[in-house]
């Protein structure tokens, strides 16, 4: 396997859900991939079988990002490697979900760690390398939580919604730098995430997130739907015509009658 300054795709949380189909999708384009997620057994498998599939080189790391100083790790590792990152798709991200003081606070403590703290660590990180070089691409993944305070998952709702103002703001920042950036939002999409958040029956339900009856895509739609993103050079993309419609409703409304509402109807079940 090469590996002197090999240019990769870095994508975190690649192992399942949402990041393996977008790495999928750009394996099929001959991105060569470095993924991120904690299960190493299934990075490796997943690793042989893109590089069998596409003839590309696909590496791994396996990595716990709801610790704080994983990203650094990352980051020395890639270098270590002799990788050069030039897109970064930072999509890991775990949900919560229920009454706020029934969560545990560790729980929410490591949410804010993966979706918040290691996000913009690894920006950090890996953004100088791309504007020196006046080339790279940076992909963050939000939700359509990001546009509204959430009751009964507020601490999710509040980490996109740092993610979309965070990302919005160093869109503007990188513009005369030459990297792209690109905020994506998924809306509800048939993954592992309502099981890894305990979004499970009656919460689901609730919460207008259960796969069965809230409208939903799969990860393969929401991935084409990044890539077509990638590809128009745009710096803000929502996943589904059905949610972008949404977006657009919610932008009408103030958000302490949207968070009023979400509140009423999870208590009315
Ligand atoms: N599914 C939805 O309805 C939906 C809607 C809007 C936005 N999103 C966003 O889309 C992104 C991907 O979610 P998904 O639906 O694909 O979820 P998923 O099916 O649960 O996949 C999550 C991925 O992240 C990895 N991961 C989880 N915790 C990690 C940690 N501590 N360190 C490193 N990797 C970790 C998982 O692999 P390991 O378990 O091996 O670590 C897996 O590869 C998230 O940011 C989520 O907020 C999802």
């Amino acid at each position: 396997m090469k590996n002197e300054h090999m240019k990769v795709t870095m994508i975190t949380g690649a192992s399942g859900g949402i990041g393996k189909a977008i790495a999928d999708q750009l394996a099929g384009r001959k991105h060569d991939l470095l993924l991120i997620a904690r299960n190493e057994e299934t990075l490796q498998e997943q690793c042989k079988l893109l590089m069998q599939r596409h003839g590309i080189s696909a590496h791994y790391i396996a990595a716990d990002l709801s610790a704080p100083e994983t990203a650094l790790r990352v980051f020395t590792e890639v270098t270590l490697r002799g990788l050069e990152v030039e897109m970064l798709i930072n999509n890991a991200g775990i949900g919560s979900g229920g009454d706020f003081t029934a969560i545990s606070l560790q729980s929410e403590l490591n949410l804010i760690q993966l979706n918040i703290s290691s996000l913009v660590a690894l920006t950090h990180l890996f953004l100088p390398q791309m504007q020196s070089r006046r080339n790279g691409t940076l992909v963050n993944i939000a939700s359509m939580t990001a546009f509204m305070p959430v009751p009964y998952m507020a601490v999710y709702a509040a980490s996109k919604a740092f993610v979309r103002s965070f990302t919005q703001a160093i869109t503007e920042e990188c513009k005369p730098k030459g990297v792209c950036v690109l905020l994506f939002s998924p809306g509800l999409t048939r993954t592992n995430f309502n099981a890894s958040a305990g979004i499970e029956g009656e919460k689901a339900l609730r919460l207008r997130s259960n796969h069965s009856q809230a409208a939903s895509q799969t990860p393969e739609q929401v991935a084409v739907e990044l890539i077509k993103a990638l590809d128009e050079q745009r710096n803000f993309a929502i996943s589904g015509r059905r949610n972008r419609i949404r977006a657009k409703l919610m932008a009408l409304l103030p958000s302490s009658m949207i968070a009023r509402n979400i509140a009423s109807a999870y208590r009315k079940g």
